[in-house]
């Protein structure tokens, strides 16, 4: 039996969350890196490589310029680090638009490359006939409608959507088209409470919500904002940390340490036994 099928069968399954429509709401964070899914898995149902990595970890300005290969490599590491969450990992821009050919054999590599469980797709009008074809093929899709970051040239910006009938209208034929080509769940960000709270009671699959609604089937953040990494984050963000404040001290006290030779101390210091005789010698153990 392979490593990746070994682990599969431990970790919550697609089928556990399209379970819990309408139960227990759904714990869903981002995450990019080995360690800290490791610190996330416990507490989550989903961990969600997601291509916001190229704005958070690359300090890209959208999404759009992420790749599958930055996608592959971040999904491996958050798979190491992780046992119990499903992971899924976005389809970056690009590699879900063009021939249902290309978009399948994207997605397979990017299942097989990382051993995660499943693939998330931005759920554009032009996008839902390779959602299709992927599901048909045996790839679980998660859908993502309502506010969509890959569409941030189009849109000129990242607004909440939905605030008006038209919009509105339009937000509910995507997730019915999405929920037709079978996605097993469906990420809705930023859209007004009441539509929310729409999609959420007529899709039969379970909604994630970010900027959506309380009422959604489980709720997700992306984590770096959750822990309060950023000066400015959007509206929806509750921080739970404050570790932009956290980490700055901690670089000024690190700082003034090397400044004043005050770090390394001894006890942080190799000897050689000739320098201290009788002392015992003692490796300090890496991390
Ligand atoms: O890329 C991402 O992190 C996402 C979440 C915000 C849902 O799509």
């Amino acid at each position: 039996m392979s490593a990746h099928a070994s682990a599969a069968e431990s970790r919550i399954s697609v089928r556990d969350i399209r379970h819990r429509k309408g139960g227990a709401p759904l714990v869903c964070l981002t995450a990019y890196s080995a360690p800290m899914a490791k610190l996330l898995d416990p507490h989550c149902d989903i961990l969600l490589v997601g291509d916001s990595v190229g704005m958070v970890l690359h300090g890209l300005p959208s999404t759009v310029g992420v790749t599958l290969d930055m996608m592959i490599l971040h999904g491996q590491a958050v798979m190491r680090g992780s046992r119990r969450a499903l992971v899924v990992v976005d389809m970056p821009f690009g590699s879900c638009e063009g021939a249902p050919e290309t978009a399948f054999a994207n997605a397979v590599r990017i299942l097989q490359d990382t051993g995660a469980q499943a693939v998330k797709v931005e759920c554009a009008p032009a996008v839902i006939p390779n959602v299709r074809y992927l599901v048909e093929r045996g790839v679980p899709v998660m859908g993502h409608v309502g506010l969509r970051p890959q569409a941030v040239l189009v849109e000129g910006g990242f607004r909440a959507r939905g605030r008006e009938e038209a919009e509105r209208r339009q937000i509910l034929e995507e997730m019915r088209a999405a929920v037709a080509a079978g996605v097993f769940a469906l990420v809705v960000e930023g859209v007004a409470e009441s539509l929310g709270s729409e999609l959420t009671a007529q899709c039969p699959v379970p909604t994630i919500g970010i900027g959506a609604s309380a009422a959604c089937d489980g709720q997700i953040l992306v984590t770096e904002d959750m822990l309060g990494l950023f000066e400015t984050s959007p509206r929806f963000v509750r921080r739970y940390a404050d570790l932009r404040a956290l980490v700055a001290s901690a670089a000024e006290r690190y700082a003034l340490d090397v400044a004043g030779r005050r770090f390394p101390a001894s006890g942080e210091t190799y000897f050689s036994s000739k320098r201290r005789p009788g002392t015992p010698v003692v490796d300090i153990p890496a991390g």
